[in-house]
């Protein structure tokens, strides 16, 4: 850390969140606009102002990728001249016991896995020339069964062992691969629950903190991650879970 200011000052950095238009994603795109980088987000859907709330997303540059589709992927990377931050932040679940079909599971292992590993890897050279860092969002789901959601739960733990073998691959390129794994987080992912007042009754019961977290404690982590604080972290997930899984 020797002459670093302020280790959490990110100016000059570009740093992209995929999965950045909602939840946890557009809470750590926010936290680094703070920080002085600069920041695209990459979302489903085609412009900034499809978003509810798009002003939150003000100065923030972004672009519509669906990251299951690799040839997007490439193609929006191409117009990427530097990258210092990668957080990989895109995910789904699919409810209603539909995750114990191939077809479904298929679909959420694609974006909720295969995608993390293609934005990886199409972005390690612009992070290998940068000696930059990757944050990969996993969840608590990756440590225990997931009532109803076998594909949610296969994907979040395999995001544990991608994080720690591209963690050792690459940490001699001088690109540094950690991940977060956050508890119950109130974001349109959860609605399900957070909408049912017996289910979120549930929840908040078995969450020492006793409250949801939110996005912007998520991006607390993520930040300590993606800087120099964290530069002899390499390959571990942080539980972020207000202590749900204690
Ligand atoms: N909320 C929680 O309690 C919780 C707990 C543990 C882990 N997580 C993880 O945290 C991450 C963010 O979830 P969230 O809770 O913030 O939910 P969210 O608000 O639904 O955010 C999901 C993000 O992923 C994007 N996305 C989904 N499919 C995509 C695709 N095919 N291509 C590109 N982007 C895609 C979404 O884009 P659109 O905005 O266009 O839909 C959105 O930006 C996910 O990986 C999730 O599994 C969440």
């Amino acid at each position: 850390m020797k002459g670093v200011a302020d280790p959490l000052d990110f100016t000059g950095k570009t740093v992209l969140v995929v999965g950045g238009s909602s939840g946890i994603g557009r809470g750590t795109a926010r936290a680094f606009v703070s920080r002085g980088a600069t920041v695209h987000v990459w979302g489903t859907r085609p412009d900034l102002s499809d978003y509810e709330d798009a002003q939150e997303l003000a100065g923030i540059h972004y672009a519509q990728v669906d990251v299951v589709d690799a040839q997007r992927v490439a193609a929006a990377a191409s117009g990427f001249t530097e990258l210092d931050v990668l957080i990989l932040c895109q995910g789904t679940v699919l409810y209603n016991r539909r995750e114990f079909e191939t077809e479904a599971f298929r679909r959420v292992i694609d974006v909720n896995l295969t995608s993390m590993m293609t934005c990886a890897q199409t972005f390690h050279d612009a992070l290998r020339a940068s000696k930059g860092s990757i944050v990969i969002v996993s969840s608590t789901a990756a440590y225990r069964a997931t009532r109803g959601n076998p594909a949610y739960a296969a994907s979040k733990a395999g995001l544990l062992g991608l994080t720690r073998t591209l963690g050792q691959a690459w940490a001699r390129k001088g690109i540094r691969v950690n991940g977060i794994a956050p508890g119950f987080v109130d974001t349109k992912l959860t609605k399900v629950t957070t909408e049912d007042p017996e289910r979120l009754a549930e929840a908040l019961g078995i969450i020492p903190l006793g409250r949801l977290g939110e996005p912007a404690d998520m991006a607390g982590v993520v930040l300590f991650l993606a800087s120099p604080l964290a530069n002899y972290v390499v390959g571990e997930t942080i539980l972020v879970d207000g202590g749900l899984t204690l």
